[in-house]
């Protein structure tokens, strides 16, 4: 089908690149940083105005709308992609929500929400991909390091992560054949805002987050091969 650029160890030039959730904050920052890596990319996500200018400051990139509750057409993203870019590569997906609250607070509807947007919405995503990617190529979304450290008032948001992450453990091992390269980011706190938007209940007090663009750069140094996959 190609002959994966990213995937044989050459780096992200000529590598094809779908980012979901490219609307928002990290994933922004990420197409951008691919694209300078030399990827071309397709993007997709839900603001269609933000999604519109992240694509026009990539110079034109093809872009699709993205709504985690509709899982059909978060199914075939990948193919879209392949479409789009003669092929695929890598999938980086960026969609998330954040919610608060003891459990007895959280209503049943902000659950839903939160394990379809930041489990079922992601996973749909790359397992529409998986027939399609090239081989070695990868498959990426952020989780967060709440996986490894959940925060009281967070068991939905935290338990729907560790789904995605649990998800990705098993790709990676179903993905040996092919040399599928998976990776689960665990990112910190970071400085986009993102606890400041949640579907349900309020933040508790955070320590100031983390620079966005850096652990931006360096999620695409473990993309681009310079740092083993994550699992
Ligand atoms: N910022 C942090 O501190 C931090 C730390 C660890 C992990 N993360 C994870 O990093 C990812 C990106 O977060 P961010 O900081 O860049 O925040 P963000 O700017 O709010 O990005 C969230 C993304 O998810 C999309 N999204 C939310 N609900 C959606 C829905 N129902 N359907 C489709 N798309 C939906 C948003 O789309 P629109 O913008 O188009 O609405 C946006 O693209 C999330 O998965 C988050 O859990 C963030």
């Amino acid at each position: 089908m190609n002959d994966g650029a990213a995937a044989a160890g050459r780096g992200l030039n000529g590598a094809r690149v779908l980012v979901a959730g490219a609307s928002g904050v990290l994933g922004g920052l990420a197409a951008r940083e691919l694209q300078a890596r030399g990827a071309a990319v397709a993007l997709a996500g839900r603001n269609p105005d933000r999604l519109a200018d992240v694509a026009a400051g990539l110079g034109g990139a093809p872009v699709r709308g993205l709504d985690g509750y509709d899982l059909d057409g978060c199914g075939t993203l990948a193919a879209w992609a392949v479409r789009e870019l003669g092929g695929l590569d890598g999938v980086l997906v960026t969609v998330g929500v954040a919610g608060f609250g003891r459990v007895e607070e959280v209503p049943n509807a902000a659950v839903e929400h939160l394990f379809t947007v930041n489990m079922l919405c992601p996973a749909t995503v790359l397992r529409g991909a998986v027939g399609g990617i090239a081989d070695g190529g990868f498959l990426a979304a952020v989780t967060g390091a709440i996986v490894d450290r959940p925060m009281l008032g967070t068991a939905d948001y935290a338990a729907a992560k560790t789904a995605l992450s649990c998800w990705l453990g098993v790709v990676a091992r179903e993905g040996r054949a092919k040399r599928l390269r998976v990776f689960d980011f665990r990112l910190p706190h970071l400085d986009t805002g993102f606890s400041d938007r949640p579907v349900t209940g309020r933040p508790p007090t955070l320590p100031q987050g983390g620079d966005p663009a850096v652990a931006v750069r360096a999620l695409v140094d473990r993309l681009e091969g310079a740092a083993p996959a994550a699992r």
